[in-house]
């Protein structure tokens, strides 16, 4: 099947130029100068006024996560079909074992989970405890299993976090292996103090989540994390940094030219602290980890992702129903933890970066897709628009203006966090392996069915 989008823009990381696009099947076949292609192909696309884009990849999801409120509310099949209507066309989520479990066995049970994804997907590996069979089960995922990045927490100590040996261990072996580890940076034993102490004090409502969870403790993970990378030299990409303070520690170890990448979230961008004023059903949708920070937060982080110093945008895509969030009535520590926003990671960036001119349109085709693709080895396969790259690629209309609402949006959750935000720009078509898998809102994809994704970091 041939298909020839015709007129369009094409943006890439560096280069913003008209272009004709031929579609082969599921790969991208030619890519040239105007009307160089001639229209012998069985479809043809008009992109006049518009966008192109590589399709989306977010680089941290988690679709179907266990907690002790049930499941995230999107599961792989609900999730990645809100991912496609926003643009997106690639995930990255997690295998999170149980303690105990050996990582391939907890890797086939993810993998059948997934097996309803929509999108192409990847895992990063969670080791949740230190033993002494982790650096061949570590080497088998990089080696065997296509999963060269590691996924640790400093936080969460209580269930899946590490102890900082068990941390400098698993830096070692992930970096024997050639692979990257990437980490949630807080610091555990300091979170679960604050958050006893101000239960035992009767301080039980959704106010002291962010106070409990406070930036220097972010930033003192950041720094702690950046040094046993480099003990270890092993390359290190920080999760959803949310706080100025964070910066310095990440500044720092990239001016020395150490390997250090970062990744921040819209949410940190775009909301603050203000969200945990109110009552409970206001402020509990906005309970995630680490908490919104301050409007200067927000501030800082716009200018790294414009000078560089952060290369990603994921979402950290982790929706929650409100009975879910009402858990935690009592008792803020229990409110299940995280928010969704996979389908608006495009429209917010583009809507509050580019058009407000934060960040150039290719800075945001580089956060959005090449980037995450270049550091976690899926360049060139995804995260471009070359000739055999797969075809998974938006086409954009810059003047589609919408209002974001739980009423209209498609992840599975009954709130939204970005509730009443107005967004300019959007998905006139989102395309998947030479697919239409969403045509001007209306959802095209149901016999879409998408594959694990082994990669390899190339160092
Ligand atoms: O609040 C969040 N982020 N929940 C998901 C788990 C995590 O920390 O990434
Ligand atoms: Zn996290
Ligand atoms: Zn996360």
């Amino acid at each position: 099947m041939l298909t020839l989008i015709k007129n369009g823009t094409l943006v890439t990381e560096e280069h913003t130029f008209a272009a004709d696009i031929l579609l082969k099947d599921n790969k991208i076949s030619r890519v040239e100068n105007p009307g160089v292609i001639l229209d012998t192909a069985e479809k043809i696309i008009d992109a006049t006024g518009m966008l192109i884009f590589p399709g989306g990849i977010d680089p941290h999801v988690h679709m179907h996560l266990p907690t002790p409120a049930g499941y995230s509310s999107d599961n792989f099949l609900s999730g990645s079909r809100a991912a496609l209507f926003g643009g997106t066309t690639t995930l990255i989520d997690f295998v999170t074992p149980h303690k105990g479990e050996p990582l391939q066995d907890a890797l086939a049970k993810r993998k059948a989970e997934a097996d309803n994804c929509l999108t192409d997907y990847a895992f990063h590996m969670s080791p949740v405890e230190w033993r002494d069979s982790l650096p061949d089960e570590i080497k088998s995922c990089v080696k065997k299993e296509g999963i060269p990045s590691f996924k640790v927490y400093m936080a969460y100590k209580d269930s899946i976090g590490l102890e900082d040996e068990e941390l400098q261990k698993v830096f070692h072996a992930v970096a024997e292996a050639g692979g990257m580890v990437t980490a949630h940076c807080e610091l555990g034993d300091e979170i679960e103090t604050l958050r006893n102490d101000f239960v035992k004090n009767g301080q039980t409502t959704p106010a002291f989540h962010p106070l409990s969870r406070p930036a220097k403790l972010e930033a003192g993970a950041v720094k702690k994390a950046i040094g046993f990378a480099a003990e270890a030299n092993c390359p290190f990409y920080v999760v959803h940094v949310s706080t100025a303070a964070s910066l310095e520690p990440i500044r720092e170890a990239q001016q020395r030219g150490q390997k250090v990448f970062a990744e921040s979230c819209p949410h940190y961008l775009l909301l603050d602290d203000s969200r945990y004023q109110g009552s409970f059903e206001q402020t509990a949708p906005f309970v995630l980890s680490p908490p919104l920070r301050k409007k200067s937060d927000n501030h800082a982080l716009w200018d790294a992702l414009a000078d560089g110093t952060i290369q990603t945008m994921g979402t950290d895509h982790c929706p929650f129903s409100f009975e879910q969030k009402k858990i935690g009535l009592h008792d803020f520590r229990k409110i299940a933890n995280g928010a969704g926003s996979v389908e608006h990671r495009l429209t917010l960036l583009y809507t509050y970066g580019v058009l407000q001119n934060k960040i150039s349109l290719n800075r945001f085709v580089e956060l959005t897709s090449t980037r995450p693709a270049k550091i976690f080895g899926l360049y060139p396969q995804k995260g471009a628009l070359l000739p055999g790259s797969d075809a998974d690629m938006v086409i954009w209309n810059p003047e589609k203006e919408q209002t974001i609402s739980s009423q209209t949006h498609h992840m599975n959750c009954d709130r939204d966090i970005y509730e009443g935000f107005k967004t300019k720009g959007a998905p006139e078509y989102v395309i998947v392996h030479g697919e239409i898998a969403v045509e001007r809102g209306n959802w095209k994809g149901n016999a879409l069915k998408g594959q694990f994704l082994k990669r390899k970091i190339i160092r």
